[in-house]
């Protein structure tokens, strides 16, 4: 007889299945954004572009992946409407990074991959796991979804991730010979969240 393992209250990040395809002229829209210092690499001034009309289609995209995140995956009840607060692009030139990091102020976050990256070259984003479970830092065997304290994800042209904004993660050091670029959004909820009768009850506009 096999012991039953349960792995509980997990965080859960979900890859779309289907990837975006860039029209010419998205690409030319975020190739030509312009962009500021940021901490060890570079992101758009624009913090709204899935507002702008030349990317009213991804944003249906996107919108369209939010939904299933939220309703199929989360059940979370259709009174609640989670919406695009903030959205912008990344820019890692190489040796450039993006340090470790979560989304303050966001329910669900999102980053879809701009790039071409056929040979694999361009880093993964990485999330990390947020409660050690262990004071110790112990060396494994093997790492698998019990232990690891790590998980990456291939960077793939108009791959999808979308994650509780809570959940850290990064981008190491870009070691290729080419620019790394990718687009990332916040969210937040629209209507009633909690119980009048437990004293929890707020209404969110
Ligand atoms: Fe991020």
């Amino acid at each position: 007889m096999k012991n039953a393992i349960y792995l509980l209250f997990p965080y859960p990040v979900m890859v779309c299945a289907k990837n975006y395809e860039f029209s010419s002229a998205e690409k030319n829209y975020i190739c030509e954004l312009e962009m500021a210092n940021n901490t060890g690499n570079l992101m758009s001034k624009n913090d709204k572009i899935l507002d702008s009309k030349e990317l009213s289609d991804l944003k249906l995209f996107i919108d369209e992946q939010i939904l299933i995140f939220k309703k199929n995956l989360l059940g979370i009840k259709d009174a609640n409407e989670i919406y695009i607060t903030q959205s912008w692009v990344n820019r890692s030139k190489p040796g450039e990074f993006h340090p470790k990091h979560k989304h303050p102020n966001s329910v669900i976050s999102g980053v879809m991959f701009f790039d071409e990256n056929k040979d694999g070259s361009l880093p993964p984003i990485r999330f990390h796991r947020t409660l050690e479970m262990f004071p110790l830092e112990f060396e494994f065997d093997n790492l698998n979804e019990s232990n690891a304290g790590c998980r990456s994800f291939e960077t793939v042209q108009g791959g999808l991730i979308l994650f509780p904004s809570l959940l850290e993660h990064d981008v190491a050091k870009n070691e290729s010979d080419r620019v790394r670029t990718s687009i990332s959004f916040n969210t937040y909820v629209r209507g009633a969240v909690g119980s009048g009768r437990k004293l929890t009850e707020i209404n969110i506009a």
